[in-house]
């Protein structure tokens, strides 16, 4: 579970959205990747403007729960390429569907539909990323940390704010 995060957005009639995504680290800093063409990005970006999100994780074998607010950065465009061709063939392929036919998350007739038109998809040779493969940084603006396993019963809650001064940490009521 460590390497998964839940991402909540906002959608454009307010809707609120969440998923599971993989929480990638990439050296020091945490990432998602994403086709650009998923609602998912759209409720993270409009043209050049970043929106704010906010992630959710459990940890079940130590009973931790991490929440943020993050900032988002894109990921430089070489980092995505190469991180790409770690990929399966399938979600490989898909992302080229995306890009040529239609939009990640929008309706098929059937899923063997699907996979007859997946077959028959043109693909580049070599096989590298398409242009709507993407990803960005998560800067965090707060961090909260619930710990379940207290022997006294008692939930620890934390948070740490981002301020000018540094990080500030609060004990919070469980
Ligand atoms: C364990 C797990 C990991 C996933 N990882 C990713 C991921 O890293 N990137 C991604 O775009 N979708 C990932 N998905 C699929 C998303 O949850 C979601 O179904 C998809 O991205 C479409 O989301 P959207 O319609 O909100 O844009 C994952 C799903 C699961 C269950």
């Amino acid at each position: 579970m460590a390497a998964l995060c839940v991402l909540a957005t906002v959608d454009a009639n307010g809707w609120p959205q969440a998923r599971t995504l993989v929480l990638r680290d990439l050296g020091l800093r945490l990432a998602l990747f994403m086709s650009a063409t998923s609602p998912k990005f759209s409720e993270l970006s409009s043209g050049s403007a970043l929106h704010r999100a906010s992630i959710c994780l459990y940890l079940p074998s130590i009973q931790v729960q991490y929440r943020a607010h993050v900032d988002l950065e894109p990921v430089e465009a070489s980092l995505i390429a190469e991180s790409w061709q770690l990929r399966p063939r399938m979600p490989k392929v898909l992302d080229w569907f995306y890009t040529q036919r239609q939009r990640q998350s929008s309706e098929v007739s059937s899923r063997a539909n699907l996979l007859q038109a997946l077959q028959s998809l043109p693909l580049p040779e070599p096989l590298v990323a398409p242009e709507t493969a993407r990803g960005f940084y998560l800067e965090l603006h707060d961090l909260e940390r619930l710990d379940l396993a207290q022997p006294d019963g008692l939930h620890d809650r934390v948070r740490w704010a981002r301020s000018a001064g540094g990080w500030k940490l609060s004990t919070l009521l469980p």
